[in-house]
């Protein structure tokens, strides 16, 4: 596939099947002398990256293991200024993708690589995502998955037959990816989108519905559109996210079952479990929603759904994700206060919001004033009250003129006679239409 391949790749290694079977390929396939194995830390279970280094191990592959929570902690809460969410979830996957893409290149400079690999099909986004980021680069990109067209089941034959260390069945029914801002599961029986998973699913939420849920407040505290304390205890990023995914976990918040379209076009089943996720994004929208004009909301909302959009093909770094943030950023210098959580039921619901930069007057919202402000009276509304839906009463009464013509014509069989009578009649039900100046 390359000229003249020769030196070491840098494979992202997981200990998966993919990503096991792949080793021996990068030399016997692509004539590379060498593969070194990175995983990098995005906050996965403990276990994958003991059965990552017990399977490097086991195929004599030097492995590298790279802590990029901290980054892409950072870059969650960046999503959270962006309320973003791409079709209704948290983008978990998709902003886990170039920061790991990013620490594999790192130690692949650092050793000398020649190459970089991944173990990613050609129908999925996590080869665009890692290539969008190793394209940059003067290192070559293998994606032997993809370019030698391996099934699951031919790699399964490979491995068995060339002794490959893979537990059986690649540990599991389902593709499962775990990172700090989500868990995401696919595959079997969930790729039929009518069946309807069971509980056994499910690691991080309870089932919203199970009894003896005491409902449970938390107050969240933001410093320019980021969270910075939890229950008036200032904490990182890293640990806040780790202890929201257990408290709202433990009352079913943060589940969602969607039918995904892929950056290819493949529609895709898939469930998520991103409890953290979804307490800081309603959190912080509540937050918004008191202290941005409501002009600032409405444009922001385009905004955000731009930045989510860039968000979920990987392009994070992207001009344009840049000129997004920098009006995001403008936003959020208003966006400091606290608001509180109800976790209820599968819910994380902002019951109560905080801000010196609130947009907002009680005494003007409120009913027991008679005065909105000291210079404007309840009663100056009179007149926006009757121009209020003027074009909509005017729109209604023409069309109610101009209506018997059309039902005479359509009685005429089409033939359009004696419709100079209605017509003449326009504004003689006091709609003055000449007065419209
Ligand atoms: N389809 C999602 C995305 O591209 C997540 C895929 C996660 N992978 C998995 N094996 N569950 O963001």
């Amino acid at each position: 596939m390359t000229s003249n391949p020769s030196g070491t790749v840098a494979l992202a290694f997981s200990g998966g099947l993919d990503t096991t079977v792949c080793v021996p390929l990068i030399t016997e396939k692509y004539g590379y002398d060498e593969v070194i194995g990175v995983t990098v830390d995005v906050g996965q279970p403990a276990k994958e990256f003991d059965e990552a280094a017990e399977t490097a191990e086991a195929l004599g592959l030097d492995h590298f293991v790279v802590d990029a929570k901290e980054e892409f902690a950072d870059l969650c809460m960046q999503s959270v200024t962006a309320n973003g969410t791409y079709q209704g979830y948290p983008l978990g996957t998709a902003l886990a993708r170039p920061v790991i893409a990013s620490a594999i290149l790192e130690v692949a400079e650092e050793q000398g690589c020649r190459a970089l690999a991944h173990g990613c099909t050609g129908k999925g986004n996590d080869q665009l995502r890692f290539e969008a980021v190793w394209r940059a680069s003067d290192l070559d990109v293998l994606a032997p998955v993809r370019e030698l067209g391996l099934t699951r089941e031919w790699e399964s034959e490979y491995a068995a037959e060339k002794g490959l260390p893979v537990e059986g069945g690649d540990g599991g029914r389902w593709s499962i990816d775990t990172n700090l801002w989500s868990r995401s599961v696919e595959g079997s029986e969930l790729e039929d989108p009518a069946h309807v998973p069971g509980e056994e699913i499910y690691d991080w939420t309870r089932s919203p519905g199970s009894a003896e849920m005491e409902t449970e407040t938390l107050e969240l505290t933001f410093e320019q559109g980021v969270p910075v304390a939890l229950d008036g205890e200032a904490i990182g990023a890293v640990e806040l996210i780790e202890r929201l995914n257990e408290q709202a976990g433990a009352h079913g918040v943060g589940r969602s079952d969607i039918m995904e379209d892929r950056m290819l076009g493949l529609k895709v089943r898939e469930n998520y479990e991103h409890p953290a996720a979804t307490v800081l994004l309603n959190a912080h929208e509540a937050l918004e929603s008191l202290v941005l004009t409501q002009e600032e909301r409405a444009f922001k909302q385009q905004v955000d759904q731009r930045w989510a959009q860039k968000g979920y093909e990987g392009l994070v770094d992207a001009p344009l994700t840049k000129a997004l943030e920098s009006f995001i950023d403008q936003t959020q210098t208003k966006v400091s206060g606290t608001v509180t959580v109800k976790l209820d039921s599968g819910q994380a619901r902002p019951v109560g919001r905080d801000s010196e930069y609130a947009v907002y007057s009680e005494a003007a919202a409120s009913f027991n004033e008679e005065a909105v402000t000291d210079d404007i009276e309840q009663n100056d509304a009179t007149g926006v009250a009757k121009y209020h839906g003027f074009q909509s009463r005017l729109a209604s009464r023409v069309a109610q003129n101009v209506a018997p013509k059309e039902a005479e014509a359509a009685t005429d069989g089409g033939l359009a006679s004696d419709t100079s009578e209605t017509s003449s009649e326009h504004g003689s039900d006091g709609v003055e239409t000449e007065d419209e100046s």
